[in-house]
């Protein structure tokens, strides 16, 4: 197959591109190079790469030409500065969105799969011993500030157990970014509808591993623990490191694609199905800031109490879906994965992919 990665310049679309290619695909790059995720200008990848912009519909239109189906990673990541990268955000993700499926409704391609995102559902899955499942809106900044950092039942107060979160479970985006994941695939499933499309919406939940972006306010907090230990300083753990994470590995996560992509063709046209890419093994980010200074040798992580105003408590995948319907085994485990990401580089000024 002859596949368009857009983004394929950056963390996950470098790894699906070598993941495509050993599979005997024909992967094509489309990628900006946005400053905020390449901070300087890497060398292009080895395939065949266009620097372009996903909202340019003319240079996609000319990505498009022979291509059989699409991997649609370019977007803008993280939590961003503050309010005022909304337009950007909105932007890169959604426009960009727009202009890529209306190339591919006008070029008649129509194999799409998309990198969701576990953001689309807000905090995770709770049960009350009282009143089962609930879900808790977002935490106040006074309780934050007083360190009560889990959510309570929004009925009677009482704690709650977290639990796996399926596809099923209603969107509930609690930031910009996580608007804008979800605007993606429901633009995705209004393409699919209307021109008989198939897509998958893969949602990713914590993806680390080698070629992870240097810390930026757009990158993942492994990579920003991994950053703090190069400089020979602790991890910097916020709330109190209970916050419950899926990790899963880069390698894991580009398998997904590949599978998903020569899958899509036997799943049924005309609308998005999602799936979570997760690992299946929470772990709180205590845990994985204290295996990343082991396998580092560098200072244990100090928990600060310092919090994000947007972030969620626990999330945490239910992937069997994944798994059962597509034949996906992730295999790179925590502590090897955590122990290899600690040794490996992040994303190099000067390199793509790392
Ligand atoms: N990293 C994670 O943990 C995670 C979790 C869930 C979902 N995702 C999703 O996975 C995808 C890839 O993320 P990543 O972590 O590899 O981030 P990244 O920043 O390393 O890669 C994104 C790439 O897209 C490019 N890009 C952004 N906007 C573009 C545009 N308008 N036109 C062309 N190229 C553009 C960037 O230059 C960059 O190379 C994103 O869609 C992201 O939302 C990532
Ligand atoms: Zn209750």
């Amino acid at each position: 197959m002859r596949v368009l990665v857009t983004g394929g310049a950056g963390f996950i679309g470098s790894h699906i591109v070598t993941s495509l290619r050993r599979a005997g695909h024909e992967p094509v790059v489309l990628d900006a190079l946005l400053p905020g995720a390449h901070p300087t200008v890497p060398d292009p990848p080895e395939e065949e790469f266009l620097h372009a912009d996903v909202r340019d519909a003319v240079s996609v239109r000319a990505a498009l030409r022979g291509v059989d189906a699409v991997c649609h990673q370019a977007a803008m990541v993280g939590l961003g500065k503050d309010f005022a990268d909304a337009p950007a955000y909105v932007s890169c993700n959604d426009l960009g969105t727009a202009v890529l499926l209306s190339a591919m409704a006008e070029t008649g391609v129509r194999r799409l799969v998309l990198a969701g995102s576990m953001v689309v559902y807000g905090e995770g899955r709770y049960e009350c011993p009282r009143h089962g499942l609930v879900r808790p809106g977002p935490r106040l900044p006074e309780d934050l500030e007083a360190g009560r950092f889990e959510p309570r039942c929004p009925v009677c107060g009482s704690e709650l157990t977290p639990g796996l979160v399926g596809e099923d479970a209603p969107a509930d985006p609690r930031n910009v970014y996580a608007s804008t994941k979800l605007a993606q695939e429901h633009l995705t499933a209004a393409w699919a509808r209307s021109v008989g499309g198939t897509a998958v919406s893969l949602r990713y939940h914590n993806v680390y591993g080698p070629g992870m972006p240097r810390d930026t306010p757009y990158a993942g907090v492994a990579s920003l623990f991994r950053s703090a230990l190069a400089r020979g300083e602790a991890p910097r753990v916020f709330e109190d490191g209970g916050q419950r994470r899926d990790f899963v590995h880069v390698r894991d996560v580009a398998a997904a694609n590949v599978i998903a992509l020569e899958a899509a063709g036997g799943l049924p046209a005309g609308a998005l199905t999602a799936y979570n890419a997760g690992s299946g093994h929470p772990h709180t980010v205590g845990e994985m800031a204290a295996a990343l200074a082991r396998a580092h040798g560098g200072p244990r992580p100090v928990v600060t109490g310092e919090f994000r105003l947007g972030d969620v408590r626990h999330i945490t995948a239910d992937s069997s879906r994944l798994r059962r319907d597509l034949g996906w085994h992730p295999e790179v485990g925590f502590d090897k994965g955590m122990a290899e990401f600690a040794r490996a580089g992040q994303r190099a000024s000067a390199a793509v992919g790392g």
